[in-house]
């Protein structure tokens, strides 16, 4: 059996402060983990050690082991990644070639932690060819049974409103790609991943630090049957949200006490 990876979970209403001494995580000590989230710092390469922890965590506390919402914002090869490497704190570690990347996604065997309806959202890159490993027959949504439902666009801006490159820059696009599915109920055949009753909304927003993502666990909700409720998952993740579940290498980055300050209005 393969040996189980940490789960740590904050079940209260509050949140608290831990503890991490983690030679992977050399920024910080202190991490303020929220009210009702889970957290796995760790290889997704090793996912069966995740889902054993997650097994013990439901045994212990007879809480379901699947998730109604999955999101993952891999790491995409990326040259700006890489040149980014020597800046402290913009950068991560991305797979080195798109078959490396695939093998990792495909391996995690993430099907095995869909609940019936499950959504599963992919942050893509600008490229074709990152777009068809998601979409193209084979690829990471047929493999996990899911079907293109929705494709949303985060529109990048500065903070007076305007795009934060020309629309049709060549090589900076200004927005970034969210495709959303929907796992298929169990009687449907294969469907192609091109279908075009897709629908297409926009974000709009301000980006803060290197490649980080809006968090949505607002906009998610409407499209869940249980919206207020729903049990959610982000796959390499470097924060924590209220109530969800994160796991990677650098999950709990952005929750390190020096990423925060107290604003003028946080009661002492
Ligand atoms: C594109 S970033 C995610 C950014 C994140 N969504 C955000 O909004 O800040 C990809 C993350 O995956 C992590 N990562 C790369 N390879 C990994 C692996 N094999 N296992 C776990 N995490 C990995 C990187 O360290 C990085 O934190």
């Amino acid at each position: 059996m393969a040996p189980s990876a940490t789960l740590i979970a904050n079940t209260n209403d509050e949140s608290v402060v831990v503890s991490v001494s983690d030679h992977r995580i050399t920024c910080a000590e202190h991490y303020r983990v929220p009210a009702g989230s889970s957290f796995c710092l760790g290889d997704c390469n090793r996912a069966q050690g995740f889902r054993a922890a997650l097994r013990e965590q439901s045994e212990q506390q007879d809480t379901p082991r699947t998730f109604d919402f999955i999101l993952l914002d891999p790491p995409w090869p990326n040259r700006s990644v890489k040149r980014t490497h020597k800046t402290a704190g913009s950068t991560y570690s991305v797979e080195a070639n798109l078959r490396d990347i695939e093998d990792l996604l495909l391996g995690m065997d993430l099907d095995m932690l869909m609940a019936d309806e499950c959504l599963v959202g992919v942050w893509i890159t600008n490229k074709q060819a990152v777009r068809d490993l998601v979409l193209d027959e084979g690829g990471l949504f047929d493999s996990l049974g899911v079907q293109l439902v929705e494709e949303w666009i985060w529109l990048k801006t500065t903070v007076h409103g305007e795009p934060v490159t020309p629309l049709d820059a060549l090589w900076r696009k200004p927005y970034e790609v969210l495709l959303l599915g929907r796992k298929r109920s169990i009687d449907r055949t294969h469907i192609a991943n091109d279908a075009t009753d897709v629908r297409r909304r926009t974000l709009i927003g301000v980006p803060d630090l290197h490649s980080r993502k809006p968090c949505l666990k607002a906009l998610i909700g409407p499209l869940l049957p249980s919206r207020e409720t729903y049990r959610a998952l982000e796959v390499f993740a470097r924060y924590l949200v209220a109530g969800c579940w994160s796991w990677g290498d650098e999950c709990i980055k952005f929750n390190s006490e020096e990423h925060w300050k107290k604003s003028d209005r946080t009661p002492e």
